[in-house]
């Protein structure tokens, strides 16, 4: 029987779908069928009714350090072009469900991205990010330079981006990017204990405050605030609200259902 999957590794515990990155040998370099793989079992997670959160995790040395030199070192601009291979990756960016990226050792380049990627970042003590592609005569392809700006303002932005810098958590955590620094060893076990707690509440509002939190960081205010008032309303068409308002005046435990 052939394996599914080559360059990660997918699990399940209880509502929650596991993503480890799984080449350790190179550090977890992100080649493109990694990628592949990657948004396919993303999209499988997303579109199972079991699952409420996805956590992406590195391994051993690296969360990931960088998309893989090896493939890319001789390509030329029109086999890149026609390649188009960030659309796969822009995939990622469809995803419903809260993703939760738990992050140590190397996260670098396409690594970071991936990060980056995530709705929220635990990172452990170890972890590096950096865009060190400038010093390979290259830049971000797969949404650094845009997502890092957004997350930290352009100024800051710049001088991670020109430099090639290696940031720390310590800083990392300080500029906005991550959510929280947590002991290697525990780094797993945590990120699970925090998807589990929000795996308690409605999937419905999950996924619509995801979608409206999308909508601040692109939107201007005002068309974010009518985005945000369409999914609120929306809201009032599902079971779980009734349960849940239901339950608040009843003084009990609500039971959701995800419809
Ligand atoms: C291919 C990589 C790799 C990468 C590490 N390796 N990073 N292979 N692509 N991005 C391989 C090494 O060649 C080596 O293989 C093995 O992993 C262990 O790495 P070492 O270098 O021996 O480890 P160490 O000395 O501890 O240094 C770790 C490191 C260094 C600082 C992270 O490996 C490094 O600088 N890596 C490249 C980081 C980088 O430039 N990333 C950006 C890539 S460009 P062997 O076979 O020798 O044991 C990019 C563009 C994104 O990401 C565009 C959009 C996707």
């Amino acid at each position: 029987m052939s394996k599914e999957y080559t360059f990660i590794e997918v699990s399940n515990q209880a509502s929650i779908g596991i993503i480890k990155l799984n080449r350790p040998n190179v550090l977890n370099a992100i080649n493109r069928p990694m990628v592949t793989e990657i948004v396919k079992a993303t999209e499988a997670f997303d579109r199972d009714d079991s699952v409420k959160v996805i956590i992406l995790a590195g391994n051993g040395r690296a969360f990931a350090a960088g998309a893989d030199i090896d493939e890319m070192a001789e390509a030329g601009a029109i086999e890149m072009e026609l390649l188009n291979q960030f659309t796969e990756w822009d995939r990622l960016a469809w995803v419903k469900k809260p993703i939760i990226g738990a992050v140590q050792g190397f996260a670098l380049g396409g690594g970071f991205e991936l990060a980056l990627c995530c709705d929220v970042l635990f990172a452990a003590h170890d972890t590096e990010f950096g865009f060190p592609e400038v010093g390979l005569g290259v830049m971000p392809g797969a949404g650094g330079t845009q997502r890092l700006t957004k997350l930290m303002g352009k100024s800051k932005a710049m001088e991670w981006l020109l430099t090639g810098d290696r940031m720390s958590a310590q800083e990392a955590l300080h500029h906005g990017v991550i959510n929280r620094i947590i002991a290697k060893e525990l780094l797993l076990e945590e990120t699970l204990k925090f998807a589990h707690k929000i795996a308690q509440q409605p999937s419905l509002s999950l996924r619509l405050i995801k979608e409206s939190v999308y909508k601040a960081v692109d939107y201007s205010i005002y068309e974010g605030m009518q985005y945000e008032r369409k999914n609120f309303y929306l809201l009032f068409a599902s079971h779980d609200q009734k349960e849940g308002m239901r339950a608040f005046r009843e003084k009990r435990k609500p039971n959701f259902k995800g419809e």
